[in-house]
């Protein structure tokens, strides 16, 4: 037995037995409680397989099953701990959440992003881009990636109107087919799924106005649209059963269909990189002299992360508003003047950032935030609390429940229940002096890591979201709208609703 395969093994039967001990692996002042294998009347088992993973916010939900017995942080910080395998953490608890981002980085001892639940997004896109690479791969892309998704640079008068022209004009485009389509139905009341027309627009303005494509609508909706939408679900089969999925996917002919759909993935690549030469779209503010080849995996990350994130999010903000015409009222109200969404116009526009704000908040497209500790830790929370974690810990920083937890979102602190949509507790914390930044929801998480597509985000959704209500009134066809969770979450219902245009 070589060195290195002996201590792996010595740290597999250390942590075997305490294990078996019921010794907490864990130390300091926000102290973890333990959740067993396995248990009765729990929602399902607590970790991810091919029976359940495509509930991720139930294997969630097993891990605080019966926590609320527990007391202080051992309600918000679970960990599973089985089989020799380094510990799972879950935590809901912000502080816990905040000094676990600002630890993040590239530096000795930082935590890394956890590249586990991610494996089969790495398999298709490629290991070396900005969201997979940890280290100092990491901070290369990083630096690479700074200016063009700069705040400076995206909301620069002369840059901002720039692309804020060219979204408008696909958004107008898009919505002008559906009137059209509205009218000829011959109908006052359409129903319709939005969700699949918010992902065409949102790559449209990705690939053709971001990236300076020239791809047409048609293409984008019958080949490029749905061949991400597949290889996105296969990648989340791929990380949970790598072995199951490859071997289903050679016995049922799966295999030929993923081969063109790779194929397809790859020609839209070409299409957003084709820009490039002629300085179209981002490239103007793109200065390196990386090869084309060196940034495909970003461009790959950033079409289908991007089109992911950013239709999970505009869809949200609709299916919320789609259940309170009031507030589509006020939306309208402040937009149905505006010809131009440019910064000021935007920030002026108060009811649509306060909806946009509290869609982050009770509905993050990304509901959890992976991470690992490359050594043994200790983190220290903004309130001066202590937490030991050791090295190899998976960490789950749960957003989604944090989010939703009376005790940090609740009426006592914001005035409205945490559960319940309510884009008017931002006016009730505004009153107390209390800032988005002070009550961070991690939307678009925190620290280092921070999403980098941030501003071009809110300024695609902000535009479709003040666009759809400009042009319709939208009703929710049920009554309540769950969620469903892949890569990023959506409205299950894929945002039934009932359209009406506006007079
Ligand atoms: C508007 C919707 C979006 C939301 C809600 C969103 C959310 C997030 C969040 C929460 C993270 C942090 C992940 C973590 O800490 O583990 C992140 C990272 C990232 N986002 Fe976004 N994002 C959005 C749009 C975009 C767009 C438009 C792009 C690019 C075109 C983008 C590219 C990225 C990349 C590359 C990272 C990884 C950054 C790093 O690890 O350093 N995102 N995003």
């Amino acid at each position: 037995m070589n060195g290195e395969l002996l201590m792996s093994f010595q740290t597999w039967a250390a942590r075997f037995l305490q294990q078996v001990r019921g010794v907490n692996p864990f130390d300091g002042d926000c102290l973890p409680t333990r959740v067993s294998l396995f248990g009765f009347g729990r929602p399902t088992l607590p970790f991810p397989h091919p029976w359940n993973y495509k509930d991720p916010i139930k294997i969630f939900e097993t891990f605080y099953w019966d926590a609320e017995k527990e007391t202080g942080s051992g309600k918000h910080n679970r960990y599973l701990y089985v089989a020799g395998l380094p510990p799972v953490l879950l935590t809901r608890e912000p502080a816990v959440i905040r000094a676990v981002l600002a630890a993040t980085g590239d530096k000795p001892g930082q935590f890394d992003r956890d590249t586990s639940p991610t494996a089969g997004i790495a398999r298709a896109t490629g290991e070396d881009s900005l969201l997979y690479a940890n280290g100092p791969a990491w901070r290369r892309q990083k630096r690479l990636s700074a200016e063009p998704f700069s705040r400076s640079n995206l909301f620069q008068p002369e840059k901002f109107h720039g692309f804020e022209q060219t979204f408008r004009k696909t958004v107008a485009e898009r919505l002008e087919t559906l009137r059209s389509h509205q009218q000829a139905s011959g109908k006052k009341v359409i129903r319709i799924e939005l969700e699949p027309e918010i992902k065409v627009v949102m790559l449209e303005m990705l690939v053709n106005n971001f990236f300076g494509g020239r791809v047409s609508y048609q293409e984008l909706r019958e080949r490029f649209v749905p061949a991400l939408v597949l290889l996105i679900d296969h990648m989340i089969r791929d990380t949970v059963a790598p072995i199951s999925q490859s071997l289903c996917a050679m016995f049922t002919g799966r295999n030929a269909i993923l081969k063109q759909k790779r194929a397809d993935f790859e020609a839209l690549t070409d299409i957003a990189l084709s820009g490039r030469a002629e300085g179209l779209g981002l490239w103007k503010q793109f200065k390196s002299d990386a090869t084309d080849e060196a940034l495909r995996s970003n461009i790959r990350v950033f079409l289908a992360g991007a089109m992911e994130a950013t239709t999970s999010f505009a869809s949200w903000a609709i299916s919320h508003l789609a259940h309170a015409p009031e507030i589509q009222d006020q939306i309208y109200e402040e937009v149905r003047e505006l010809s131009a969404y440019d910064p000021d116009n935007l920030a002026s526009a108060v009811t649509l950032n306060r909806v946009l704000e509290e869609t982050l908040r009770l509905t993050p497209a990304l509901y959890f935030l992976p991470r690992r500790a490359t050594v043994d830790t200790w983190i220290e929370t903004t309130d001066n609390r202590k937490m030991f974690m050791p090295k190899g810990t998976h960490l789950r920083l749960d957003v989604w429940h944090a989010n939703r937890c009376e005790e940090f979102w609740g009426k006592a602190v914001t005035g409205y229940p945490a559960e319940t949509f309510a884009p008017d507790r931002w006016e009730v914390l505004a009153r107390k002096g209390i800032t988005a930044k002070d009550m961070l929801h991690f939307g678009f998480g925190h620290g280092p890591r921070f999403c980098p597509g941030r501003f071009l985000g809110l300024l695609e959704v902000g535009l479709v979201v003040g666009a759809v209500v400009k042009m319709f009134k939208f009703t929710a066809v049920g009554e309540e709208t769950r969620a469903k969770a892949g890569v990023s979450t959506k409205p299950a219902d894929g945002v039934l609703v009932d359209l009406e245009l506006r007079t």
